[in-house]
């Protein structure tokens, strides 16, 4: 575990230092759980989205896309439930002054029991070698059996006290379980009490003719108030998407962990409009999907896991998410849910007005059941940089700080660099980015040794590092070096554009 939140406290420092994450409004010393993406970060972020955009809409003829509003009308929350229901249940720890989501203490203390587990499953398989069956240990063992109980009493109990709206009762159960708080190590606690996340503002500037105004916490009602606007002007059919990529604003309690919870984020959302009873297969369908567009990013299968919601959100039937193992641990990367009616019905009642389909093969109106994927670009942008960051050794006994970025996400493709700065060398570089620039995110580099500069690249992600010298006026060849395996070859410079676009094409990607 230490050595996991080493991981995260180096990506912190190296995503400052190349210029990917800034604390914001630093030389004010910070604001709390907000981040800006620099130069290199805003360039990863951008090529995520197109990942996700691609593979969503331009992918699916059935699927479209929009752009709506932060601002919302205030009924729109009323209606959605996130005035009344958007509620994180909270505990402090009177000796270190902390606050906690009570829930979150509850998941993190199941992890443990969970993380005995696998270390009753790793001596198994230490002491039984090859002949070890896991399956048949995990269903027999009887340490595992016992931790497995526990799990699922207590996952009962926060089911149930949280379903209920039970707030003693969550107080209860942090109390049995002997739950301490990870800073003082007292199990001091208040009571458990509920906070509404959402952020509020005023528009209007005459007083008395203000209105309270939230900043959305979700993109989702967006599209469910454009669910009709979208159908009508596209001349949608349903099973249909809609999808968005952009700005949600919470006031969570606990945010740290970096960008992995902030106040202020970004969503990447899809709205699945389907049949009613027909959602169960959509469900499924979208969590296979969303697992292969994760997985073809050749991060390492090993990295996901689905996880199954034991409260489910008061708009859904069916919810889980796809967990990534941060360097924090296995958390929430993306979540899938059957959103049922709920959202559409509510807009309904509360707007007076119809968001009905007419299904001309039923010969019949009904308000459509929904699917929603929705993955954070942030969590997203985390993921790719805390899996690509790695410290090597190398066999001449020297390190080198690598991002090994899928190259279709790369900020850089590709740099190119003269050998020195004189003979019209740096002439004949900007000649070769001059014809590349137009298909790739190309670096200009010609200060340090290359060594110095090969190591810059390898640090930022760049796929592929192009050194141009006294040959390349020659006979038009320049040397090539792939950055995860530090090999180089001599290729001609006709052949460049073909070699750098078959690594880094996000067709690749969208094919798999
Ligand atoms: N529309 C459904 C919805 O908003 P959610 O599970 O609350 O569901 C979806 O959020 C995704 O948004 C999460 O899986 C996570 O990736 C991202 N997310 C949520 N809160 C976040 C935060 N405070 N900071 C960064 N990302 C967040």
């Amino acid at each position: 575990m230490e050595q996991k939140e080493d991981k995260l406290k180096e990506v912190i420092s190296h995503a400052k230092e190349y210029g990917f994450v800034f604390p914001s409004s630093e030389i004010y010393d910070g604001l709390a759980a907000t981040y800006d993406y620099g130069q290199l970060g805003s360039e990863l972020k951008n090529n995520i989205k197109s990942y996700w955009w691609k593979a969503m809409v331009q992918m699916h003829e059935n699927i479209v896309g929009i752009d709506a509003a932060i601002f919302m009308h205030p009924t729109t929350w009323k209606a959605s439930g996130h005035v009344d229901a958007f509620n994180d249940p909270l505990i402090d720890n009177k000796d270190s002054k902390k606050r906690y989501r009570a829930d979150v203490l509850i998941e993190e203390h199941i992890e443990k029991i969970r993380q005995k587990i696998d270390k009753e499953v790793e001596k198994g398989q230490k002491k039984f070698g090859p002949s070890f069956d896991e399956e048949q240990f995990r269903n027999t063992n009887p340490n595992v059996l016992r931790n497995l109980d526990k799990i699922k009493s207590i996952e009962d109990r926060m089911r149930e006290t949280l379903e209920n709206n039970d707030l003693e009762g969550v107080y209860n159960l942090i109390v049995d379980l002997e739950i301490a708080c990870p800073i003082s190590g007292s199990k001091n606690w208040t009571e458990v009490r509920q906070f509404n996340l959402m952020f509020s503002t005023e528009l209007g500037s005459v007083a008395g003719d203000a209105a309270t105004i939230y900043l959305r916490p979700e993109t989702a009602q967006g599209i469910f108030v454009n669910f009709l606007n979208v159908q009508k002007s596209g001349r949608m059919k349903i099973p249909f998407g809609i999808a968005q990529i952009g700005k949600a604003f919470r006031n969570e309690i606990v945010a740290r962990q970096f960008i992995f919870r902030m106040r202020e984020f970004e969503q990447m959302e899809m709205q699945f409009f389907c049949r009613p009873g027909e959602e169960m297969k959509w469900y499924e369908y979208w969590k296979e999907t969303r697992a292969k567009w994760h997985k073809a990013l050749g991060l390492g299968d090993n990295l996901y896991r689905f996880h199954d919601h034991i409260k489910l959100a008061h708009y859904a039937n069916a919810a889980c998410d796809i967990e990534f193992d941060f360097p924090m641990g296995f958390k929430e990367l993306e979540g899938i849910h059957s959103r049922t009616d709920f959202d559409l019905k509510q807009h309904e009642y509360h707007s007076g007005k119809k968001l009905q389909y007419f299904d001309p093969e039923l010969n019949q109106n009904y308000v459509p059941y929904v699917v929603e994927t929705s993955v954070g670009l942030d969590r997203m942008f985390l993921a790719v940089l805390s899996s690509a960051f790695k410290n090597e050794k190398l066999e001449d006994g020297s390190e080198r700080a690598v991002l090994s970025i899928p190259p279709a996400l790369a900020p850089y493709k590709v740099a190119i660099m003269p050998l020195t700065k004189k003979d019209g060398l740096p002439e004949k570089a900007r000649e070769i980015i001059d014809e590349l620039k137009f298909d790739f995110q190309c670096q200009y580099d010609e200060k340090d040794s290359i060594g110095k500069r090969y190591r810059r690249q390898d640090a930022i992600g760049t796929p592929y590092s192009v050194t141009v010298d006294h040959q390349t006026l020659e006979d038009n060849t320049i040397t090539i070096r792939d950055r995860d395996t530090m090999e180089q070859i001599r290729i001609s410079v006709d052949q460049l554009h073909s070699m750098i676009d078959q690594k880094v094409n996000m067709k690749t990607l969208l094919k798999n």
